[in-house]
Order: C-alpha cells, then sequence, then structure tokens
C-alpha cells in the first residue's frame, strides 16, 4: 500500500494550479444520466472518486470518454440500459448514490444500494429519499437497496428540509428538473457546487433560479439535452494549499482559486496573521517569518467555515501562538485526524464536538495513519513543518480526493516521495 515520507520543507514558494472540484464533478457526472445528448465536463480532476463514478456510469449504459490524464470526460447517455446500482460500487463511495434521483427523473425507477456509514459519521440519506416521496416517488426500502419508482413520472413539490444538507439538495434538484411542474427547495444549502451544478443542468435546458440562496425553483421541463461545462474550481484543494503555504511560509499563488468561495477561510486566515492577497487570476498567500495567532473556528454550512476545511486548520492551529478552539457542527466524529496529529507532538484536547488546540513551539515527525480525505491531508501540512520525517500511511483517501498532490506541494519545495505499490 503507498505511502507519503515528508520532511521538513522550508518555506513554500510558487504556484499551484486549483483542479476542477471533485464534488461538483461527482453529481454532474450523475447529471449526465438526465441527458439525451452528450454532456461534456472540461477541469475534469483526475481522481480516484471520479474515476469509479465513471465506471458506475458506464455500468449504467452511459458511454463514457475519458482518456487517463485527461481533463475532458465526455459522457453520452443516450441509451441507459441498467437502473440498478449495486452494493459494491455504492459502498466504495457515497457519492455515487446520487444516481438514484436522474434515473428515477429519466427512466422511472432505479435500484440503488443505501450508502451505509461513513468514517466520519452514519450520514443517512433520510432527507434525499423525503424529498422523492414529496415528488411523488414510491420508495421501498429491502436489503440494503431503496427502490424507487414513479412510473407515471415525478410531480413538483414544496420541499423545506428541516436541516441544510448539500447531497440532499443537489440529489432534489437534479430529480426535479424533469418533473411535472414546478418544484420549490427551501432552506436549501447554498455551497457552490450546488451553483455550479445549477449552472451545467440549466446550459442543457432545465430551468432553476435562486440556487445560491436557500430558497430554489425549479421549473420542470420534458427533457434535457447536452451541453459542456467546465467544473468550478476546488475550494477545498485551494483552502488546503492555503492552509498548507501558511503554515509553511513562503509565497504561493493558488491560481485559480475563486475568493468567492473561500471567505470564512479567508478572514480565519487573515486573523492568524497570514495575508491572503486576491488577484484577478487566483489568490496569493504569504507569510514571511511573523508568527502564527490562534483563532477560533466553527464550521458551519456555506458561507460558514466548511467542515471540509476543519482538519487543515487544525493542523495550522497546532503550531500557533495560543489556544484556538474548533468546533465541529457538521459531523460527528469528525476529529479522528485528533490524536494523529498528536503524535507529531501537537497538544489537542477533544470534548464532544470540540477541539481545544493549544499551539506547540515544534512538531517532531512520526509515522502516523491517513484515517479520511481531509483528515490524511491535514498530516501533510503538519509534517511540512514537523522537525525530522513523517511517513503518512493508507493514502488511498488521499488520492480519492486531491489530484497529484506530491506533485502540486513539491513544485514550490514540499520534500514528499510516494512510495509502494504504485509509486
Ligand atoms: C457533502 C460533501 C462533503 C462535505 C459535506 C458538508 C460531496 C460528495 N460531499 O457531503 O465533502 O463535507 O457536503 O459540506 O459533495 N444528513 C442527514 N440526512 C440526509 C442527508 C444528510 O441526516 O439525508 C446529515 C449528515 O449526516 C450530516 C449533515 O446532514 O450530518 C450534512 O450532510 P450533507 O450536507 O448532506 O453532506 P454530504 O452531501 O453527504
Amino acid at each position: 500500500m503507498d505511502k507519503l515520507s515528508i520532511l521538513p520543507s522550508g518555506p513554500m514558494e510558487g504556484r499551484i494550479p486549483i483542479s476542477g472540484a471533485k464534488n461538483s464533478a461527482l453529481k454532474l457526472m450523475a447529471a449526465s444520466l438526465l441527458c439525451e445528448q452528450p454532456l461534456v465536463l472540461t477541469s475534469m480532476p483526475n481522481l480516484a472518486d471520479t474515476r469509479f463514478m465513471a465506471k458506475l456510469l458506464q455500468s449504467l449504459g452511459v458511454v463514457v470518454e475519458w482518456p487517463t490524464g485527461e481533463a475532458l470526460c465526455r459522457m453520452d447517455a443516450a441509451n441507459i440500459t441498467s437502473t440498478i446500482a449495486p452494493y459494491d460500487l455504492v459502498r466504495k463511495m457515497r457519492a455515487t448514490f446520487n444516481v438514484l434521483g436522474p434515473l428515477l427523473a429519466r427512466v422511472g425507477h432505479a435500484t440503488v444500494s443505501l450508502p451505509g456509514g461513513c468514517a466520519i459519521g452514519a450520514r443517512p440519506v433520510d432527507l434525499h429519499l423525503k424529498a422523492f416521496e414529496a415528488m411523488g416517488a414510491d420508495i421501498v426500502i429491502e436489503e440494503g437497496y431503496v427502490k424507487a419508482a414513479a412510473l407515471r413520472g415525478l410531480k413538483g413539490a414544496h420541499i423545506n428540509f428541516p436541516f441544510i444538507s448539500v447531497g440532499a439538495t443537489e440529489h432534489a434538484m437534479l430529480a426535479a428538473v424533469l418533473a411535472d411542474g414546478e418544484t420549490i427547495l427551501e432552506n436549501a444549502a447554498c455551497e457552490p457546487e450546488i451553483g455550479d451544478l445549477a449552472i451545467c443542468l440549466n446550459a442543457c435546458g432545465a430551468k432553476i433560479t435562486g440556487y445560491g440562496t436557500p430558497t430554489i425553483r425549479i421549473q420542470g421541463v420534458a427533457k434535457l439535452t447536452g451541453a459542456r461545462h467546465d467544473v468550478i474550481a476546488d475550494r477545498i484543494e485551494a483552502g488546503t494549499f492555503a492552509i498548507a503555504a501558511a503554515a509553511t511560509g513562503g509565497n504561493v499563488f493558488l491560481e485559480g482559486a475563486r475568493a468567492e468561495d473561500l471567505g470564512a477561510l479567508i478572514d480565519a486566515l487573515r486573523k492568524a496573521g497570514v495575508t491572503v492577497e486576491v488577484e484577478p487570476k487566483g489568490l496569493r498567500i504569504k507569510r514571511n517569518g511573523s508568527g502564527l495567532v490562534a483563532v477560533d473556528v466553527d464550521t458551519r454550512p456555506h458561507p460558514g467555515f466548511p467542515t471540509d476545511l476543519q482538519a487543515q486548520f487544525m493542523a495550522l492551529m497546532c503550531i500557533a501562538e495560543g489556544t484556538s478552539t474548533i468546533r465541529e457542527n457538521i459531523f460527528e466524529n469528525r476529529f479522528m485526524h485528533a490524536p494523529e496529529l498528536s503524535r507529531l507532538g501537537a497538544n489537542i484536547t477533544v470534548r464532544g464536538n470540540e477541539a481545544i488546540v493549544k499551539g506547540v513551539s515544534k512538531l517532531k515527525g512520526a509515522p502516523v495513519m491517513a484515517t479520511d480525505l481531509r483528515a490524511s491531508v491535514s498530516l501533510v501540512i503538519a509534517a511540512l513543518v514537523a522537525e525530522g520525517e513523517t511517513t503518512v500511511n493508507r493514502i488511498y483517501h488521499l488520492d480519492r480526493g486531491f489530484e497529484r498532490l506530491e506533485e502540486k506541494l513539491g513544485r514550490c519545495g514540499a520534500k514528499i516521495t510516494r512510495s509502494g505499490d504504485s509509486a
């Protein structure tokens, strides 16, 4: 199994191009199932997760043309040949569950395995299913599978989510575009990926307004064509590299990063003593010699501080002066990086959904274990500033969500080497 060896790297200097957003790409790929003509996505991130979604789509009859390493992916769902997403394909990656809504809307029925739990909490899909029921679908759960049918088509509905869910908002939108009549989603998530999905669906002929606000209106249409769409820049990748540059110091330009999607992180970094400059084509992160100071953060739905940057920010706070309180409000059990960071010498106490981080003057390299995608990259950030060598094991988590991580950081001076089966 692959692992990364990381040595203290000194201040990072250079330019890092930001890839298309994984979380957006996965839902855009699911959207291809709604289209009678090809959907072409550019700036596609080449990741284990997006490649896996391509496999699932192929098993449903979608013709996917996406040569290895290419950023252009063409999906033709003119002929859907299966409406079953089996356990083996859904269990490995939760976002594959999002094929259910498009299949239901386009074909009238689908059988998709329940995604089950995952390392960062129970993560149920009840809100997704309630939204489909509100649109008139019959849903049965049998032997771990969701069997959904709307043989006479879905109907527009007024759905008021009891709390904000990114996945349920996207999934309801994916189903409602082909429903008969208007669907109104209230208390909808406002994440930038939702806007990206709406823009792509509208380019295919959908009628969605209000995205980016808590009330989204979708006027159903009879069919969708295809389109060419550029996947939005990955705010989590950009935020991760911003935090890495803040940790090592130096001067790093994040090409393509969108300041408008990263407001809460930019505020927190500035409070911590990091210079963030918004330039026309990206963000510049600078810290020259000045120390870091502790800042408290609370994860919230967008535009609040993203849960997907919580682990990385905790790594930064480990070397800041003072005590920082980090509160996780989105997922239970999302502090698995805390004991691993402690192995590097961090001083972290976890109490329920709060982590109290007392800054230390130095971290020391050690072998550590990646537990989930964002947790793993927090260990890489801490390792860049730790004395001696750190090895991060089980990095398949990283490959699920970060494109060419060691190469991108390496170009700015980070000393990271991969070893193992695919090195
Ligand atoms: C998406 C992102 C993930 C990010 C999260 C929050 C993708 C592929 N993943 O996950 O990286 O961390 O948004 O920004 O885009 N919940 C329910 N019932 C439901 C749905 C959700 O109880 O039907 C709960 C979840 O367990 C969680 C909370 O709602 O506690 C928010 O989850 P949600 O916003 O749905 O996250 P995901 O879409 O799974």
